[in-house]
């Protein structure tokens, strides 16, 4: 039994159905409160937070768990600038508690989601794992921090970790039956939809005068299939002894701000208005990420790398919404 703590929100849920879909059996252990129970369409669901300590222990004594997927985290980063004491209660403390409940029942295999935001704003393109990692905000750190201590409990205590270091997470199930709902959307490629459907009245463009081709800044868009992929290869290399380590997940390309709208007008056919508006603080000009290492350690390779593809994936989910 694979435990899945975070399963029902956008990356468990998709990797839930992906582990599904492989034979494995799952258990989704999620508060709901920025997850979907509509979401958990395979396994079994069991509602708690990773605060409850009994509550997670009683999962362990009752399941045989070969290994725990921990996507369960607070991840706005303009809230942990704001509200950090929430971001490292939840995301540090509650994960050394989870961890301190693997090591008692001897539960040594985790992945762990990780982001491209632990790096802050590296000077050099595109981004690989050995790169510094100088995380510029609470969100970030609360990241570095747990790849840390599981660094430090692999030593001590043999729990086997892969950290996978996502950067832009978008798209939705190819076959339409998950997607991205967060409540509050904050995320660019769900926003333009809103916009392009008419849920909104524009969508705003977050800075023109980057050091950027166009002016906006630029992000690696991954989809969300092909994190859900790339855990289970995660899973896989550990089971069958690899070694501990972090690997970055993108597609390698970077797409702009107006790139992106401009593919969801076209993929759309829907016109909306665009506003220019002021830099948000603290994006970074440009997030590229090398995934060499994940394509020559887990033969991981994304399969729908074109942000054409990412967006007529969302779009599909978007018109047809059911959470
Ligand atoms: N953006 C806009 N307008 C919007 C929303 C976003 O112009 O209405 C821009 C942002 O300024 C940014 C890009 O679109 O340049 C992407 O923004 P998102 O909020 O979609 O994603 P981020 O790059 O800020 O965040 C992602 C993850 C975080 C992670 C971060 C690391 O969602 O979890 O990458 O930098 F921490």
């Amino acid at each position: 039994m694979i435990l899945v703590v975070g399963g029902a929100g956008y990356i468990g849920s998709h990797t839930n159905k992906e582990l599904n879909r492989r034979g494995y059996q799952t258990l989704i252990y999620d508060n709901l409160v920025y997850g979907h129970k509509e979401s958990v369409k395979w396994g079994k669901l069991e509602v708690g937070d990773l605060a409850e300590e009994e509550h997670l222990e009683r999962i362990f004594q009752e399941n045989s768990i070969d290994a725990v997927l921990h996507f369960a985290a607070y991840a706005y980063v303009g809230e942990s600038v704001a509200k950090p004491a929430k971001y490292y209660k939840n995301n540090v403390c509650n994960t050394i508690q989870l961890l301190d409940i693997m090591r008692k029942y001897q539960v040594n295999h985790i992945i762990f989601s990780s982001t491209c935001a632990t790096y802050g704003v590296p000077d050099k393109m595109p981004i690989t794992e050995d790169m510094p990692q100088k995380p510029v905000n609470p969100y970030g750190a609360t990241k570095w921090m747990v790849e840390r201590i599981l660094e430090d409990y692999r030593k001590a205590y043999g729990i086997n970790y892969c950290c996978l270091r996502y950067f832009n997470a978008a798209g939705a199930d190819p076959e339409g039956e998950l997607g991205e709902s967060h409540m509050p959307e904050t995320h660019l490629i769900p926003l333009i939809l809103d916009a392009a459907s008419g849920k909104r009245e524009s969508i705003s463009i977050f800075g023109t005068d980057y050091p950027t081709k166009d002016g906006t800044c630029i992000r690696d868009y991954i989809h969300v299939s092909d994190l859900a992929d790339a855990h289970i290869r995660a899973l896989e290399y550990l089971k069958q002894g690899g070694e501990s380590t972090c690997f970055n997940l993108g597609n390698g390309n970077g797409d702009s701000v107006r790139h992106v709208i401009e593919v969801v007008k076209q993929v759309t056919g829907k016109e909306f208005k665009v506003k220019e508006e002021k830099r948000r603080a603290g994006d970074p000009p440009v997030l590229i990420g090398s995934a060499e290492k994940a394509e020559k350690v887990l033969g991981w390779k994304p399969k729908y790398a074109e942000i054409e593809t990412i967006v007529e994936h969302a779009w599909k989910w978007h018109e047809n919404k059911e959470y």
